[in-house]
């Protein structure tokens, strides 16, 4: 176990980012039993499994964080950057029941394991597109070549957008996406690029939706256009669900399959099992998401004043469920630290649970199950190049820079 002084030391790096293996960390926390303030974050940190599945359902924690945002802009840009904390009050991720409910009916008729099963073929085929594509070099980077344009495509389609204009999509969404991603002063730094972004989205979906009305297509910009016309959802509702969902979906799937490889690599006796028997896929799945979380940290905002496991806490604290660290709760998983592709039962955290349940967790399933049994089907003998892992220092998501790799696939 860490000292007093350990944990300070590993804390303050925690809270860079640059704590590339948190894991001694959230051992440390989890054996406190309680809700941990830190200081560097301004969150309450929680880690066991069984408070953070508590976490996750209590309603006096809850998901519309709008005033953790203001509060950090100054009174003037309060007032300048209105229209950007107005969309992300409509994203279904800062949503509370009565709200939420109806916005997540929307999307739960769409987004559904029915869809999953429905695009398997064109997974499918997308995968083999881009295996064919990676066959023509000995070497590639895991990352940008392999589980980047999967989920990319993937999602694109599910939401209606056009070939060909991914990249023009994503880059809109990731420019907003930076601002939710920030706590505190910086804030004010990021927030003019954001709402520039939020801007050209707003067009990007108007000319979008014109076409879908006039031609309507089986994709969600069609079903949220005509809920729009209906009345039941207004223009700046669907703009902030269309780019929730993308953001929502897109980097955590490539995390999933990213992270996945990398255990493999790392593990190459669980690899080899893998290639032997690719029905263990599931599980080995499964494990991905346990043990390499691709959302580490769930955040919420004290709606009230109350006492949680022996701490007192104040309305407007923001709370970090730290699902990495339930996800390694040695109560609740024999063995945690072992990287084991047939563990059962797993009832890991790592798509949250109760009402804001993760919407796309059969379609992220599918799309990994089918990209890393098909590329160890096409490149049994790949190796990894990458020494260590080269995690992002960013604290909510674990995010891979640079996954090399020797494919081997000369006969
Ligand atoms: C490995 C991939 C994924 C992971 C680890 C993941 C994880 C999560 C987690 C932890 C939540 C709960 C957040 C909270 O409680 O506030 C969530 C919510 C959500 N996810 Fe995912 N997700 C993944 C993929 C996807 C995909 C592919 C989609 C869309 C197709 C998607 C759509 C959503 C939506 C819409 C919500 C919000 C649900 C709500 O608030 O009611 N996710 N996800």
């Amino acid at each position: 176990m860490s000292t007093e002084f350990d944990l300070d030391t590993a804390l303050n790096v925690y809270a860079k980012g640059e704590l590339f293996n948190p894991y001694p960390l959230y051992e440390t926390l989890r054996a406190r039993k309680e809700p941990f303030w830190s200081e560097n974050l301004g969150m309450w940190l929680v880690h066991g499994f069984t408070d953070v599945e508590e976490g996750l359902s209590d309603p006096r924690l809850q998901n519309d964080r709008i005033l953790g945002y203001e509060r950090s802009l100054t009174p003037e840009n309060r007032i300048k950057f209105k229209a950007l904390n107005e969309h992300l009050s409509h994203w279904l991720g800062f949503e509370d029941p009565p709200v939420h409910t109806h916005s997540r009916g929307y999307l739960k008729e769409y987004i559904s394991g029915k869809l999953a099963i429905r695009m398997k073929p064109v997974i499918q085929k997308q995968i083999q597109e881009i295996l064919a594509k990676a066959g023509s070099h000995s070497e590639i980077d895991l990352i940008t070549d392999f589980a980047y344009p999967l989920p990319l495509k993937i999602i694109c389609d599910l939401l209606g957008i056009e070939s060909g204009r991914e990249e023009e999509f994503k880059e809109l969404a990731d420019a907003i996406g930076v601002y939710p991603g920030n706590v505190g002063p910086i804030l004010n730094d990021v927030a003019p690029a954001a709402a520039l972004a939020l801007v050209k989205m707003e067009a990007f979906f108007d000319e979008m939706v014109v076409k879908r009305l006039a031609d309507p297509k089986d994709d969600l910009i069609t079903r949220l256009a005509q809920l729009s016309v209906e009345g039941l959802l207004s223009h700046q509702e669907m703009v902030s669900l269309l780019t929730f969902v993308f953001l929502a979906g897109f980097g955590t799937t490539l995390n999933l399959i990213a992270n996945g490889m990398m255990l493999l690599f790392t593990h190459p006796e669980e690899k080899e099992k893998l290639i032997a028997h690719p029905e263990m896929i599931g599980s080995a799945v499964e494990e991905f998401l346990r043990y390499e979380s691709p959302i580490q940290i769930v955040a919420r905002l004290v709606r009230e004043d109350f006492e949680w496991h022996g701490k007192q806490l104040g309305a407007g604290d923001y709370v970090g469920l730290i699902a990495g660290a339930a996800n390694r709760d040695e109560d609740i998983f024999p063995d945690p630290e072992r990287f084991d592709i047939g563990r059962e039962p797993n009832r890991h955290i790592a798509f949250g649970r109760a009402a804001h349940f993760c919407l796309g967790a059969p379609l992220a399933r599918v799309e990994a199950q089918i990209a890393v049994n098909e590329f160890f089907k096409k490149f049994p003998k790949a190796e990894m190049v990458t020494p260590v892992p080269d995690w992002l220092p960013i604290i909510s998501f674990r995010h891979l820079g640079t996954l090399k790799v020797k494919l081997n696939n000369e006969n």
